[in-house]
């Protein structure tokens, strides 16, 4: 059987991303493509512990941090229930919300980008996906929305203008080193729901 597709989903807290993956899955759903919709911090052990640090319930150091994504990472791809490798293994797409770049663009400043490189893109178990789509959008609407959308007492460590001020401009640095290498398409997030969709749509169907 032809193997599955790897689609990964990026971009800023409020850039849209969860409503343009499901808009996307459900497009290639109609199309007959059989796709597993997936996110990471993943729900499994590690991927539990990442969002027990984002919501400050936990405290870890910075390299502890980037290392417990990267092992829900590794897991997201082996994992023999629902790992990226079993799914595509069997010819069936995975989209994932958020992937490495999401490790280089946040953690990268903390513990050192070279080092993330190395043990994201270097790791056998780490899978290079076929597609990176960047939905792009100022932290500015990235912020109008979030506020828009969540309770005070919902908002993670990351959300705020400033910090997502400096994470879009390292996602644009992680982009710059990448794009040789890999497949990354940028898309600028701030059309209509629709019109975001559309562009995706095209980059999507590139790689079929
Ligand atoms: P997010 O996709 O925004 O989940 P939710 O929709 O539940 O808020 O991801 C949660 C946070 O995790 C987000 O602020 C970015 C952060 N994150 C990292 O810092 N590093 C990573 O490697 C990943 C995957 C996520």
């Amino acid at each position: 059987m032809e193997k599955g597709k790897f689609i990964v989903i990026e971009g800023l807290d409020g850039s849209g991303k969860t409503t343009q993956t499901n808009i996307i899955t459900e497009k290639l759903r109609a199309k007959g493509i059989n796709v597993i919709n997936q996110a990471e911090p993943t729900p499994h052990e590690f991927g539990r512990m990442c969002r027990e640090v984002l919501g400050g319930r936990k405290k870890v150091t910075k390299s502890q941090f980037a290392l417990l994504f990267t092992a829900d990472r590794i897991d997201h791809n082996i994992n023999p229930e629902d790992g990226i490798n079993m799914h595509i293994g069997k010819g069936d797409t995975v989209i994932s919300d958020r992937y490495y770049y999401s490790t280089l663009a946040y953690q990268g400043v903390d513990v050192g980008l070279d080092w993330l490189m190395s043990l994201n893109l270097g790791c056998e178990d780490i899978r290079k996906p076929d597609l990176c789509v960047f939905l792009d959008l100022l932290p500015e609407k990235s912020m109008e929305r979030i506020n828009a959308n969540r309770s005070e007492d919902e908002i993670e460590i990351y959300e705020t203008e400033e910090y997502l001020t400096s994470i879009r401009k390292r996602f644009y640095n992680v982009i710059d080193a990448l794009k040789e290498t890999e497949n990354i398409v940028v898309i600028n997030a701030d059309g209509t729901v629709d019109e975001v969709a559309e562009q995706i749509e095209k980059a999507v169907m590139s790689i079929y």
